[in-house]
């Protein structure tokens, strides 16, 4: 108990000034899991001069989800990406204008506008896979990063990207992507190689995005992409999105959307070639909806895939790829444990909450380390039964993600044209964690030996 009779949350005992630092950089899942079966669902490190509080579980974490920006905040703690993004977008400005570019985010993922990029993700697939052979073998990540960069290409950045400008882009966003390290975060602007690289392409990418916008504008030409939609968003003012807004949220949604989204789809791959009874049960549900439908692909039939979704959905329990999300705390807030302990958290503090941790607690998911996509099937509901905030992979509440549903379509397209088209055996070992990494992903090749089928699956 503290003198003002508030009980802070217990501290992770670790040496002073540098031992939770130390702590932290060993990994975070890491130091969870030795804290947490010690200190409860609600605990302190203390990292150089912050303190970080950790809530685990639905139980402690609704707050986390639904304070308002006022309580707790996103752009402190995710300023490092303001270098990356550019100015005057989504960390760089203040909530007002957030929340309305959160609101183009939101129309450009509208139903309708999905409809139209599901057709285009559908295409990209057929054209990607039509050229592999009839039977070989495959790093299945490489493949997957790479339809994933086209897809998102022709769905978000447009047309002119895709078909012309994709090497020179596609070299531009991986300078961007190489700018993005550990240090980052901490210190953002510091002069290294890596962050020269990533300043100046940001520069020639809003060039790019200049042009290409200007080029639209002139022509009258409009077409159906996240490009389109943040041309045309206007703010509640009236005002109309800059060039430079434009590119800076184009670059969002990558960076939001593209690893993540490729990383799932490798997991859900990874599993599915070692899990025979859902591997039969999704390719089942692809002769149901074949014979249905034939060929045809589209919105409403990839919604469809009820049991293709759960194994989707599983694969990222098991494997978040954002481990960690944070906030800053602007005022004093409680929160009271499964067990009835109630702790005072003070302004000031960082707060954070683990998707990769608390997902897989046992008293929420029955074996939480087994792969049994159907504990979402209806009827076992693990996802729901300990509230909205049991399954976090895709955050929750007032900033939950916004691509939740692009990226289920994205990987779904993928995996029903892979299952109905190809046989395939994992050849390499079941894959690793990538903790290193600033989105975890898959460590290595996942290598993969496939045979395109000689009959239509029906
Ligand atoms: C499997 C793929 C994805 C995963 C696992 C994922 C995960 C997440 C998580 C955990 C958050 C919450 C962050 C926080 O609370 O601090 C988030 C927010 C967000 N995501 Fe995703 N995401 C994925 C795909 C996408 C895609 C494809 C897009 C867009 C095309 C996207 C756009 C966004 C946006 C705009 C937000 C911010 C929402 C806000 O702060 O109000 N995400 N995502």
């Amino acid at each position: 108990m503290s003198r003002s009779k508030k009980r802070l949350p217990p501290v992770v005992n670790s040496w002073p000034v540098l031992g939770g630092l130390l702590r932290f950089l060993k990994g975070p899942v890491v130091m969870l899991r030795e804290e947490y079966p010690k200190l409860g669902s609600v605990f302190t490190l203390k990292l150089l001069n912050k303190n970080i509080t950790f809530l685990i579980g639905p139980e402690v974490s609704a707050h986390f989800f639904k304070a308002p920006e006022s309580d707790l905040s996103q752009q402190e703690v995710y300023q490092f990406n303001v270098p990356t993004f550019g100015p005057g977008v989504v960390f760089d400005v203040d909530y007002s204008i957030r929340q309305e570019q959160f609101r183009f985010f939101t129309e450009a993922l509208r139903v309708n506008k999905l409809k139209g990029y599901v057709d285009q993700m559908v295409v990209e697939a057929e054209e990607y896979f039509s050229k592999w052979g009839n039977s070989g073998e495959v790093d299945l990540k490489y493949e997957l990063e790479h339809l994933i960069i086209l897809t998102a290409s022709r769905c978000l950045l447009g047309e002119e990207v895709r078909n012309k400008l994709f090497d020179d882009v596609s070299a531009l966003f991986h300078d961007l992507d190489n700018g993005m390290l550990p240090i980052s975060v901490i210190f953002p602007y510091l002069p290294i190689p890596a962050h020269s690289r990533r300043d100046q392409a940001r520069k020639r990418l809003a060039q790019i995005f200049a042009n290409i916008i200007a080029s639209r504008k002139q022509t009258g030409k409009t077409e159906n992409d996240m490009l389109q939609c943040f041309i045309e968003s206007k703010y509640k003012d009236g005002r109309q999105t800059t060039e430079s807004e434009v590119t800076g949220l184009l670059i969002a949604a990558l960076f939001a959307g593209q690893h993540t989204s490729s990383i799932t789809s490798t997991w859900t791959g990874a599993y599915l070639l070692c899990n025979p009874t859902y591997m039969s049960a999704v390719l089942e549900e692809q002769k149901n909806l074949t014979q249905k439908h034939g060929n045809k692909v589209d919105h409403d039939i990839l919604s469809e895939m009820e049991v293709l979704h759960r194994c989707i959905k599983e694969a990222l329990r098991l494997h978040p790829p954002l481990i960690m999300l944070l906030r800053s705390s602007h005022s004093d807030f409680s929160v009271k444990t499964q067990e009835g302990i109630e702790y005072d958290i003070p302004k000031g503090h960082i707060v954070a909450t683990s998707p990769a941790f608390a997902n897989r607690l046992p008293h929420i998911y029955k074996n939480p380390d087994k792969y049994d996509p159907d504990r979402f099937a209806p009827g076992r509901d693990e996802g729901k039964v300990a509230g909205a905030f049991s399954y976090i992979s895709f955050g929750g509440g007032r900033h939950g993600c916004l691509g939740e549903p692009f990226a289920y379509l994205q990987i779904k397209a993928i995996w029903s044209h892979l299952v109905r088209n190809f046989e395939m055996e994992l050849i390499s070992p079941f894959p690793e964690i990538d903790w290193n990494a600033m989105v975890v992903g898959v460590k290595g090749k996942v290598m993969v030996r496939y045979k395109r089928r000689e009959l239509p699956l029906n």
